[in-house]
């Protein structure tokens, strides 16, 4: 099994085929949502039965390559019509897989209006029925459930600073962030070079979340323009992708033979 590589082939091969049982300690990934979204190679309107089979299968090669303390970011989104649809591919990624132990909302903008705040982006529907939909999920599956997670790399400084000395507990100024994360989209700097590309942020969170160290091993199964094996080359971490269009895996390639290193939140952002 190579690491710090990018391998141009279909996941469930790759996970079944190339990887060893057991040796995975991460797994960030957003697969296709199923929403006509246009990829250069991937068909994104299956049949439905047809896409839940699919994700049944993704969860049984995820669980076999996974460690027995891995963890599984699975990022999906849906649509404002269709708000059971996140949950039903969820039940497939666990149904005979893998435990559901954490499900995060990621939030793309949010209205705070006593703060007077009004923060993020996302692009507006038409729609005088449905609200637009500003957030996804992050479904974190595990083995067993009860994976030992490092909530405080991720903490948020407390507000009320009397809390610190309250609690025996509390040695810091971190609490538990919680399961809502407000991530927006980056600015898209130049041209778009992949329809469906997540914020850096997002798989630096859950990397950060589950612990990692320079022997941490990181699978993105479906990883477009290699986002979440660019942050892991940056923690310091051995990274794997798949992915089956030529175009987005030459740019997750190009991506990652860069040099530069970006600079990470802290815990006390
Ligand atoms: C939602 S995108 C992932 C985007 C990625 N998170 C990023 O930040 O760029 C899903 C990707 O899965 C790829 N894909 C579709 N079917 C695949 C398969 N069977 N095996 C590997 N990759 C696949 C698509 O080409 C697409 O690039």
């Amino acid at each position: 099994m190579d690491f710090n590589k990018v391998y141009e082939i279909d996941c469930i091969n790759g996970m079944n085929e190339v990887l060893e049982e057991n040796s995975i300690d991460i797994i960030v990934t957003s697969p296709p949502y199923n929403i006509g979204v246009k990829y250069n190679s991937h068909n994104d309107n299956m049949e439905f039965k047809d896409y839940l089979e699919w994700m049944n299968q993704f969860g049984k090669a995820c669980k076999r390559v996974l460690k027995d303390n891995g963890s599984l970011f699975f990022n999906i989104g849906d649509k404002a019509s269709d708000e059971f649809k996140a949950f039903d591919v969820a039940k497939q990624v666990n149904n005979n897989n893998l435990i559901l132990q954490n499900t995060i909302h990621w939030i793309k903008s949010i209205a705070v209006p006593e703060e007077d705040i009004n923060i993020g982006h996302y692009k507006p529907i038409n729609s005088r029925r449905y609200l637009n939909n500003l957030h996804e999920y992050v479904f974190h599956f595990t083995k067993s459930g009860s994976v030992t997670l490092d909530r405080l790399a991720i903490g948020v400084p407390y507000a009320d600073k009397s809390n610190i000395g309250r609690w025996k507990s509390v040695k810091n100024d971190l609490r538990d962030r919680g399961n809502i994360w407000y991530i927006p989209y980056e600015t898209v700097k130049s041209e778009k070079e992949h329809p469906a590309a997540f914020p850096k942020r997002l798989p630096e969170m859950c990397i950060k979340l589950h612990g990692f160290n320079e022997n941490t091993i990181v699978l993105d199964p479906f990883m477009g323009s290699g986002t979440t094996c660019v942050v892991a080359k940056e923690l310091g971490c051995k990274y794997l992708g798949f992915e089956i269009d030529k175009e987005y895996a030459n740019l997750s390639r190009s991506k990652l033979s860069q040099k530069e290193i970006s600079n990470y939140i802290s815990a006390q952002e």
